[in-house]
């Protein structure tokens, strides 16, 4: 997950859903949709029993285990991406799935060796993670002063002090989409008041002293200033230091630098349809990661979920009317560079896209599914969602996201992903902490059986959902 999503989700709240609101009042009431959904409760059964208590129980979890205990992390660009990519092609060929990939071109950025330490007014090392395109510092580092703020907004203030200075961002965690602004632009704004470096305190809202490292994207026209992120705990520190006036000196180290782009691909699992096979449900999670931890849970686990949940309905023998296309994205975490070009690579069949679903906040234990799409359509996975009655998740939510899928619902397609018990997610994205201990193989049982319930559904229904005229 990246931080493009607050920028999806300005629009998609403003501008989108009232498009679909204005537009779905003269869209006739299907007929006997209820009818229609309700005749698939007892194959929801099937599959849920398979999947949380039958022989496919804890299959998403060991798969998810095997795949990054083997492989590792998997940042943009990587061999350990590379390795990712032929792992996934070959188990989803070995399961029996119609699979073939699509080539790619990914940003290649390596952070090389970096550290930072406080020289004043005492020396600490300081735990940081450089952040994904910075450029790197010469070899022998950035020594300078610290200017600690707590906002944009106090940096234009204090502008005039932040000439030469290396700028510490100490912003508060509000939530994600708010906080990781700074991430994302905190060194172009620092730089256009003159600072050499900026650190970022790390996005999340609990630490034990955890670097959480991301994207961040330099402004056109604006110098390319170093920029790492720092623990909650080290920014804390330096603010309570300047609070009392004391000088603060930081050495910063760097050795990122950013590679010609590099060849990858987004890997395709089907299942076609036997009626109208060149229309898909697509499912989908990202599989490349950051390069610290095991990328279990960001986004591991909505692959193997989009993955298992193809599994389940082929282990069932099941076949829908409709293609059952799962997307294991790559290049994610780089701003969607897969998903992007796969959406303008197929954007000429946007009329057989039935329904675009991704899973990248998490696989534990689910809550509900978000939905965007217009009310015709939201009708009928009112319907679709309570076949998961069995599992106690039944609740329908507003705003769909996922950086993969956005271009997609943007465009109209309805769009849908999984909400989990998320609150420990932003513990552990993209951190070190973010490994196959995070994850539990009941929770990812339940996310798989929703993820298939859901898919084969909406892709064996008579008619596609209905979009805005
Ligand atoms: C699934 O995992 C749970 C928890 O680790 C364990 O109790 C159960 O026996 C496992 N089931 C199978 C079929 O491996
Ligand atoms: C669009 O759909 C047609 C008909 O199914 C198919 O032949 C064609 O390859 C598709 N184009 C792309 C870019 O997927
Ligand atoms: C669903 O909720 C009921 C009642 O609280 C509970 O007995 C059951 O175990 C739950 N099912 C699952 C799969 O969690």
């Amino acid at each position: 997950l990246l931080f493009y999503l607050f920028i999806q989700h300005l629009i998609i709240s403003s501008s989108y859903t009232s498009l679909y609101k204005k537009s779905s009042t003269n869209k006739n009431p299907a007929p006997d949709v209820a009818a229609e959904v309700g005749r698939y409760e007892d194959v929801a059964k099937r599959i849920i029993e398979l999947a949380v208590f039958g022989a496919a129980q804890n299959r998403s979890y060991r798969r998810l285990a095997d795949f990054t205990d083997t492989i590792g992390n998997r940042v943009s660009g990587s061999q350990n991406l590379e390795m990712a990519i032929k792992y996934m092609y070959n188990a989803m060929k070995q399961d029996g799935l119609d699979v073939h990939l699509e080539p790619v071109k990914i940003p290649h950025w390596v952070r090389g060796k970096e550290s930072a330490e406080m020289i004043k007014p005492r020396t600490k090392s300081l735990a940081m993670l450089g952040l994904g395109s910075s450029v790197g510092t010469p070899p022998e580092g950035v020594e300078a002063e610290v200017l600690v703020v707590q906002s944009f907004e106090e940096l234009k203030r204090r502008a005039s002090e932040a000439t030469g200075r290396i700028v510490v961002f100490n912003q508060p965690f509000t939530n994600y989409p708010e906080t990781v602004a700074y991430r994302g632009f905190g060194a172009s704004e620092a730089a256009k008041v003159g600072a050499v470096a900026t650190l970022i305190r790390s996005v999340t809202p609990f630490s034990i002293n955890s670097p959480h490292t991301g994207w961040q994207t330099y402004e056109e026209g604006v110098k390319r200033i170093p920029t790492a992120c720092i623990t909650v705990e080290d920014a804390e520190l330096m603010w309570r230091l300047a609070q009392n006036k004391q000088k603060i000196v930081v050495r910063l180290v760097m050795g990122a630098q950013t590679l010609p782009d590099a060849d990858s691909f987004n890997t395709v699992a089907e299942i076609r349809g036997w009626q109208h096979p060149e229309q898909v449900v697509l499912l989908s999670g990202h599989l490349d990661s950051w390069d610290v931890g095991q990328g279990a849970m960001d986004d591991g686990g909505g692959a193997m979920i989009s993955w298992e949940a193809l599994s389940l309905i082929k282990d069932l023998g099941l076949r829908p009317r409709r293609t059952l296309r799962a997307v294991l994205w790559t290049g994610e975490e780089q701003g969607g560079v897969g998903g992007q070009q796969y959406f303008n690579l197929h954007k000429e069949n946007i009329s057989n896209f039935d329904l675009v679903m991704e899973s990248d906040l998490g696989t534990f234990t689910p809550m509900g599914l978000q939905f965007l799409g217009s009310d015709a359509a939201r009708k009928v996975m009112e319907e679709v969602i309570k076949l998961l009655a069995p599992i106690n998740v039944t609740k329908l939510e507003t705003d769909a996201e996922g950086t993969d899928i956005f271009l997609w619902m943007q465009a109209g397609v309805p769009g849908a992903s999984l909400h989990v018990a998320d609150s420990r997610y932003f513990w552990f994205h993209h951190s070190e902490g973010d490994t196959m201990t995070v994850q539990d193989p009941h929770d990812m049982d339940l996310c798989s059986a929703l993820w298939a319930v859901v898919a084969y559904v909406v892709a064996d229904l008579e008619d596609m959902l209905p979009r805005r005229p």
